[in-house]
């Protein structure tokens, strides 16, 4: 599979990174980057091609977009006019497929995903929605492009993606805020900041572990935690009393709906 990145930045290094330890050849893998600096970077990095033009990622299989959601629609003007049978691939959070399309020239093979940052340990979830016009043979190959950075899952309907980009695009911020106050609070009870950090990543990553590898749901391993009378018991009773989780719900729903204003400004043009 060839595959041409547009925008070599965070993401598309990730993905670069999977991509090259599942095998895929760095002779097949272009960049189009804008910045010099950058595309020294990646040569040196990774053994890929690197260019400043567009014209040289369309001899490609799939076509990756991972620029900035603001330089998208620029970017696609331009490369509409190059596309007759690649796969475009956007991880550009907020644009919607219908105006990734439009600015494409009513090019329509077109699958948008929404990753998250843990792509950059080969740990993220990225969730996928295909326009209509995509092939089940585009769909694998998107999903196939995908899992290098992490788990992957389908949407049947892209108004799902406001929620996803709430949900697991800004998710790992809600866990290291989660893990930030722990560890202040290990400190503050008199533990040295390293160890408090220990302790709170650990407990983190030991209890994601723990639900992952059963078949429990989290409220039912949360009560086989909770002694009554105890420590736990005391704690979570101080997080529902404050609110904790009404305010994490609804500062859920606060970043799905600044999504979906994000959305309708990207595809005003
Ligand atoms: N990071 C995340 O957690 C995350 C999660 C989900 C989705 N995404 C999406 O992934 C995309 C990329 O994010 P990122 O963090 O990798 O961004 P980034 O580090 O800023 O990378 C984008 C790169 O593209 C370059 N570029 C801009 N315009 C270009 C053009 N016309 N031709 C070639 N290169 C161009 C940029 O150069 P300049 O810096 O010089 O402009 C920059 O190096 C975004 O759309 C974002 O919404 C990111």
């Amino acid at each position: 599979m060839k595959i041409s990145f547009i925008g070599g930045g965070n993401m598309a290094r990730a993905l670069i990174t999977g991509l090259l330890a599942r095998g895929q050849a760095a002779s097949d893998i272009t960049v189009i980057e804008a910045d010099a600096d950058k595309r020294i970077e990646l040569k040196d990095d990774f053994g890929v091609q690197s260019y400043d033009q567009l014209p040289a990622a369309a001899n490609a299989d799939v076509i990756v977009l991972a620029v900035k959601p603001q330089q998208l629609r620029d970017v696609a003007i331009f490369l509409g006019s190059l596309l007759d049978h690649q796969l475009v691939i956007s991880i550009a959070a907020g644009v919607r497929c219908q105006d990734l399309i439009r600015w494409l020239g009513n090019y329509g093979a077109v699958v948008r995903v929404m990753p998250n940052t843990p792509a950059q340990v080969q740990a993220a979830i990225s969730a996928l929605f295909a326009a209509s016009a995509v092939t089940a043979g585009q769909r694998q190959l998107a999903e196939s492009v995908m899992k290098a950075v992490g788990m992957t899952l389908w949407l049947e309907d892209e108004g799902q993606m406001d929620a996803v980009t709430a949900l697991s695009g800004s998710g790992p911020a809600y866990v290291f805020y989660f893990l930030e106050a722990m560890q202040q609070a290990g400190a503050e009870l008199g533990l040295p900041a390293e160890q408090s950090r220990q302790l709170a990543l650990e407990t983190f990553l030991g209890a994601a572990r723990l639900a992952a590898d059963g078949t429990q749901d989290f409220a039912t391993l949360r009560t086989q935690v909770t002694s009554k009378g105890g420590t736990t018991e005391r704690a979570l009773s101080s997080m529902e009393s404050a609110g904790v989780k009404s305010s994490i719900i609804a500062a859920v729903q606060a970043a799905a709906s600044r999504s979906r204003e994000l959305g309708d400004v990207l595809g005003k043009d």
